[in-house]
């Protein structure tokens, strides 16, 4: 039967006719009930009884009404500047639960492929190379020859920890949060969407080619925020590297992006790779710093900011935003030993 087509349509069916049925009996039982024959309504109709006489009406009648002004007033004057008072707290907390909740959908999102979920969520398992705390880590890659594409190398590529990814790139909550103000400068934005081709890191935007939407790339970038650690314990951890050896400073944070296979290099070596010869990042070697930067200074506040989207740097740099800076994790003194080493490259 097409009335009764399915159960929601059989019960509201169901409800209509009962309460049709009791609105018939209602009109029936009390147009009997009423004892007044038909047409006296003439007579019954409320604007043809009397009200009430002017010492009832500017008496007692006026009094209640004015009473009730009253007591109405008293707890308007009283709730509105509580109401006031609480209004600015409300929206800061309205603020912080939103990312909050931002924060917990993006660790749902982040966690291990493998991790149980509620049906209907998803993981996308960044810390299955991430690491649960985005601690860093390694991962499997597949590189095949340019030459011979039948000729394939599994090798184990580092993979960059993310607790420190805030200080190293461009991030601001205000403007990053919103999906539709997001644009190149928010830089963490930018790698997850369109990933490192080339790299283990896909892109997870549907701009690049990935599976996710804008409002679940900014909710992992909510939940980044959350596990970033300090500049001050960042760079307390870095000290440990000293502040002298620029050599050694610069394959623990540039390598993997200046030298070609850098980052697999311990279980495959590019055969001609050179120390800040270009791979991600651009050639460092033969001068080409000393050009770029003639003055030093200029190069040591380059490597601290980082370089921002299409802004100038050196000499004839245009920045695409994604060369990191490093001021929020090493100090003064280390980028200035990186620096030294470079310009020596
Ligand atoms: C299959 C492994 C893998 C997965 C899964 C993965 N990443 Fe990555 N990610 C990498 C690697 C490797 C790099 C560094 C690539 C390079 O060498 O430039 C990277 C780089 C990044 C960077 C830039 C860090 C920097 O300092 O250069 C961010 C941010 C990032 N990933 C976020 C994510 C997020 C968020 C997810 C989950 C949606 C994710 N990644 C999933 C492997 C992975
Ligand atoms: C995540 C990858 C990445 C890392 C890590 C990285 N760089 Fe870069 N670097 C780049 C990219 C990309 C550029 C090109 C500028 C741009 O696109 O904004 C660049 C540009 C530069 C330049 C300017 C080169 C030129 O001649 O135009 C210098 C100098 C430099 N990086 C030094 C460093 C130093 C020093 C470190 C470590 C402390 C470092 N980089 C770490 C990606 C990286």
């Amino acid at each position: 039967m097409v009335v009764a087509a399915s159960t929601q349509r059989t019960l509201g069916l169901a409800i209509v006719s009962v309460l049709f049925g009791g609105w018939l009996i209602y009109v029936l039982v009390a147009n009997l009930r009423s004892g007044h024959p038909p047409g006296s309504e003439i007579e019954t109709a409320p604007n043809r009884r009397p009200y009430f006489d002017d010492d009832q009406l500017e008496g007692p009648r006026l009094d209640r009404m004015l009473s009730w002004g009253l007591i109405s007033l008293a707890f308007i004057a009283v709730f509105l500047p509580i109401y006031w008072l609480r209004e600015p707290g409300r929206q800061k907390n309205a603020i912080v639960g939103f990312r909050q909740r931002a924060a917990k959908r993006g660790a749902e999102l982040f966690q291990s492929a493998s991790a149980p979920v509620p049906p209907g969520h998803l993981s996308f398992g960044c810390a299955d190379c991430h690491g649960n705390k985005g601690q860093g880590g390694v991962t499997n890659f597949t590189l095949t020859d340019p030459k011979d594409p039948t000729k394939v190398r599994i090798v184990q590529w580092q993979v960059p920890a993310l607790n420190t990814v805030l200080l190293r790139f461009t991030e601001d909550p205000k403007m990053c949060n919103d999906p539709l103000q997001a644009g190149p400068q928010c830089e963490v934005t930018q790698i997850i969407t369109y990933g490192r081709p080339g790299t283990p890191m896909p892109p997870w935007g549907v701009n690049g080619g990935g599976p996710m939407n804008d409002q679940q790339i900014s909710d992992l970038v909510a939940f980044i925020r959350t596990i970033k650690i300090g500049s001050k314990q960042a760079k307390a951890d870095d000290a440990k590297l000293g502040a002298t050896d620029g050599h050694a400073l610069f394959d623990a944070f540039c390598a993997r992006c200046h030298t070609k296979g850098w980052s697999y290099r311990a279980s495959y070596a590019e055969p001609g790779a050179v120390d800040g010869g270009g791979a991600f990042g651009p050639n460092l070697t033969d001068g080409d710093e000393i050009r770029q930067f003639s003055d030093p200074s200029k190069q040591v506040l380059f490597i601290t900011t980082g370089s921002d989207y299409q802004k100038l740097y050196g000499a004839r740099g245009i920045g695409s935003g994604r060369m990191p800076g490093f001021g929020g994790m090493l100090s003064a003194a280390q980028i200035k030993a990186i620096v030294d080493y470079e310009r020596s490259l």
